[in-house]
């Protein structure tokens, strides 16, 4: 498809959008109020509006190569600071997905080239349960690390200045973690949200890892 059929196709929909809806793009305009935001993988097979029925101006979107979170990333900590303390969003949702190609590189120690450097997280993240995965028959191991990946950022989130900063002065925000299935288009909760009310993060953060192995033994005996 030549690039031109791109701003032919914006222009179809911004037409479209202000026919049925007169006024929705000068109303977005004035302000954003969402009240989600998504940490997602970059892939394209995994938009956030389309995926969650989402309009523009429902969702903040930031995205990289298997949806790290880690705490030396100004990027990511500042969409992330942005969205809470500016925008006060109440759910913040990390999203995860089974086939990942970044999770499965780092998984097999495949080398793509810089990105490697990016992927040695979710290489921590393999190494911390190794002991798991190695347990597991291979065709259940990518989907494994995939939520367990998941599971980590949700608790990098919940350790940030951000959270712990916005829980302290009693602000009502929640950390989800989910995945999504490229093979039926449905979104999976793994059961690690956290909204500082109570919950030990750690304790919540077991409870998922556990639950993923529970999973993974179930789908092994089925294999
Ligand atoms: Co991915």
């Amino acid at each position: 498809m030549p690039w031109r059929v791109l701003l032919q196709r914006n222009r179809a929909w911004a037409e479209r959008m202000q026919a049925e809806r007169p006024g929705f793009f000068a109303a977005l305009a004035r302000q954003q109020s969402p009240r989600y935001m998504w940490i997602g993988c970059s892939d394209s097979r995994v938009p956030a509006n389309q995926i969650t029925g989402l309009e523009p101006g429902e969702v903040f979107v930031h995205r990289n190569v298997a949806n790290v979170v880690v705490p030396s990333d100004l990027n990511c900590l500042a969409a992330v600071q942005y969205a809470v303390d500016v925008l006060r969003i109440e759910h913040l949702m990390v999203v995860g997905h089974y086939g990942c190609g970044g999770v499965q590189a780092a998984l097999l120690q495949q080398r793509v080239g810089l990105a490697d450097n990016w992927l040695r997280h979710v290489r921590d993240v393999a190494e911390r349960h190794w002991d798991l995965l190695q347990r597991l028959p291979e065709a259940q191991r990518l989907d494994a690390l995939c939520e367990l990946n998941v599971i980590e950022q949700v608790r990098h989130v919940a350790q940030s200045t951000v959270l712990q900063d916005a829980w302290a002065r009693g602000q009502a925000v929640a950390v989800h973690g989910w995945v999504y299935g490229l093979h039926d288009g449905l979104l999976h909760d793994l059961q690690v949200s956290v909204d500082g009310h109570g919950q030990e993060v750690e304790a919540v953060y077991a409870q998922a890892c556990a639950a993923v192995a529970r999973r993974a033994a179930v789908a092994a005996a089925h294999a």
